[in-house]
């Protein structure tokens, strides 16, 4: 198949997106095996999933690289925060990651704007918009738990909101 050449600015700063992607799995996998050693079934099953989607989103980028013709650096990975205060405590920390892997989207956009490449302008559109859900989501989960606490019965509540919102997106677990 014939490849098509982008900007190599953008090449790079795609790099350093797969870094972000792949440090934001690690650091799931992390939330997930806390989750799951305090026998939170629905928290853990909930983060197990984020970390496969960050995963994927790595490998999204990657293979455009490669179909643009641009060389992948495969990323060296930050050891991730493992123990965390509470529930609240690690959603914070989410939408932190969050926050920060938009940022690095929006100058990416930016700059493929910027080198007048199109084609990655266009391929980062679908980014724009998954962070903006993620966000929303750990938003979301937030705010429920400022509402309700996470004692007694309340950790159960959000345990069982967070294993549905797991269930209902596309990604299930295969056990
Ligand atoms: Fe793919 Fe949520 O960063």
């Amino acid at each position: 198949m014939e490849k098509i050449m982008v900007s190599n600015k953008v090449i790079s700063k795609l790099n350093e997106q797969v870094l972000h992607e792949a440090n934001a799995s690690q650091s799931y996998l992390a939330m997930a095996i806390w989750a799951d050693n305090k026998s939170l079934d629905g928290i853990a099953a909930f983060f197990y999933e984020q970390s496969q989607e960050e995963r994927e989103h790595m490998l999204k980028i990657i293979k455009f690289i490669n179909e643009v013709n641009g060389k992948v650096i495969v990323p060296k990975l930050n050891a991730p925060i493992a123990t965390y205060d509470s529930i609240k405590d690690a959603l914070v920390q989410s939408l932190k990651n969050e926050n920060h892997v938009t940022s690095s989207i929006n100058e990416l956009t930016s700059l493929a704007l910027d080198e007048k490449d199109h084609a990655s302008y266009n391929f980062l559109q679908w980014f724009v918009e998954e962070q903006l859900e993620e966000e929303q989501q750990f938003q979301f989960l937030i705010d429920r738990i400022n509402m309700i606490g996470e004692e007694g019965l309340s950790i159960h509540a959000i345990d069982k909101l967070m294993g549905k919102l797991a269930v209902s997106s596309e990604i299930k677990d295969e056990d």
